[in-house]
């Protein structure tokens, strides 16, 4: 018993831990995104990062990466049991969790680290009216 209750806090601590994790790492999390600044955003290069634009099109032309051509159809269809919202967070955030198929896993990784929660919001509004 004595060895149980030393537990608990370490328990406690590492609940706390484990569901701030999980937290950051949901797309519900994220503040209401703006489609229109989202658009603005996607040909900018933010804090240092190369600039949506730069390997994405809008017209249906793959160019180093998949096109946005009707993508809010493309977004909900990739992955079953995982919404639009979801799949687009987690393909900005970790690009390498699930690699388009015919298309390499070469997006850059840092979106996360130097997009703020709110541009992440907007960016994936505005991909999700394509
Ligand atoms: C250096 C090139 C590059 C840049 C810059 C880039 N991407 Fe990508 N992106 C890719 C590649 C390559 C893929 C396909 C491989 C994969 O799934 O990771 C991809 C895949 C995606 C997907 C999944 C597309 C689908 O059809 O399922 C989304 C969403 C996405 N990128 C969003 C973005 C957003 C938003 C930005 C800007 C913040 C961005 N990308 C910047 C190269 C890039």
């Amino acid at each position: 018993m004595k060895l149980m209750s030393q537990w608990i806090p370490i328990l406690i601590l590492l609940a706390l831990v484990v569901s701030a994790c999980s937290q950051e790492d949901s797309v519900d999390e994220l503040p209401m995104g703006d489609a229109a600044r989202g658009a603005d955003l996607f040909t900018q290069s933010i804090n240092g990062a190369p600039p949506c634009s730069g390997c994405h099109t809008l017209d249906g032309n793959p160019l180093v990466g998949p096109s946005f051509h009707e993508y809010g159809k493309t977004a909900s269809a990739r992955r079953t049991g995982i919404t639009a919202q979801q799949y687009t967070y987690t393909s900005i955030v970790r690009p390498g969790d699930y690699v388009v198929d015919g298309f390499s896993n070469v997006m850059y990784s840092q979106f996360g680290q130097r997009l703020s929660r709110q541009q992440i919001a907007d960016l994936i509004a505005y991909l999700l009216t394509l």
